[in-house]
């Protein structure tokens, strides 16, 4: 079959730089994308959670790069994994992209997330986050869409997560989300689901201990510890890639 985002008889796909060497444009996707992605984790702009939203998220990450940024794939898709002895995961036929996303984002608007138990946040969690990925909305660039969407819509229940861990281990996260999705209308259930559930509950646990400690300093700066400050100091942490102290805390938040 034809693939319509390729340059004609090449692996390369089309890109706004015309880039033809498929080395050259992993790099170039590869700088432009953490650079819009370190934006995004700060922007805080991220509000609704359906399917429109993570088709505007993928824009946001890769609009310099593919012209067709934020738009659903229009082919199949089939990708070789090593850890499958080269079979691939079964994405969602093109047609039902958006309904198969848009039943796990309603799953997780749904959910009540805090009055969870952790465990069970860090498993719910974790199946949304393996269910949404397998539906592969986009030619390329899911797992940096999904997972950063993710993030993004857990953080926004007052639920932190460290996500530099899933970039930080790119290849064991995608294997992880491999294991957690392999499902072969032929051989069966092969899901493999503790993998994810490890890194994904590092992930929380990190993020819950840096709300505590953020608390803590807004505390001792003299201030309630609001869920709407902390989410400002957790910006502006990020943003400025510092942990401030309580002094600076509350200089900050009077300016506010
Ligand atoms: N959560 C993440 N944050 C930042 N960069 C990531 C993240 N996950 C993967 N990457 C980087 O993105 C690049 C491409 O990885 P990969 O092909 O596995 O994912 P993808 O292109 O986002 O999704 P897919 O190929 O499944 O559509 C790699 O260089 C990887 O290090
Ligand atoms: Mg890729």
């Amino acid at each position: 079959m034809i693939d319509p985002y390729l340059y004609p008889e090449s692996d390369v796909l089309r890109n706004l730089a015309d880039i033809r060497n498929e080395e050259t444009l992993r790099e170039m996707e590869a700088d432009y994308t953490l650079s819009r992605l370190s934006d995004v984790v700060v922007a805080d702009s991220v509000r609704k959670f359906d399917f429109e939203s993570l088709c505007e998220l993928h824009y946001s990450i890769f609009q310099d790069v593919y012209d067709w940024a934020g738009k659903p794939r229009i082919i199949n898709i089939e990708k070789a994994e090593v850890i499958l002895g080269e079979l691939s995961i079964e994405y969602s036929d093109c047609f039902d992209i958006a309904r198969d996303a848009s039943k796990v984002l309603d799953d997780m608007n749904h959910t009540d997330w805090n009055r969870q138990a952790f465990e069970s946040i860090v498993q719910k969690f974790a199946d949304c986050l393996a269910r949404l990925w397998k539906v592969h909305p986009f030619r390329e660039g899911n797992t940096r869409t999904v997972v950063t969407f993710c993030c993004l819509f857990i953080e926004a229940q007052g639920i932190y997560i460290e996500s530099e861990l899933f970039k930080d281990n790119a290849i064991y996260m995608r294997r992880a989300l491999v294991a957690a999705n392999a499902v072969f209308h032929d051989l069966g259930d092969l899901r493999k689901m503790e993998y994810l559930y490890q890194i994904v509950e590092d992930a929380l646990e990190r993020g819950a201990r840096m709300k505590e400690n953020i608390r803590d300093q807004i505390k001792k700066a003299g201030q309630e510890a609001t869920e709407q400050k902390i989410r400002k100091v957790v910006l502006w942490n990020r943003r400025t890639h510092i942990e401030h102290t309580a002094e600076e805390i509350k200089g900050y938040l009077q300016g506010c």
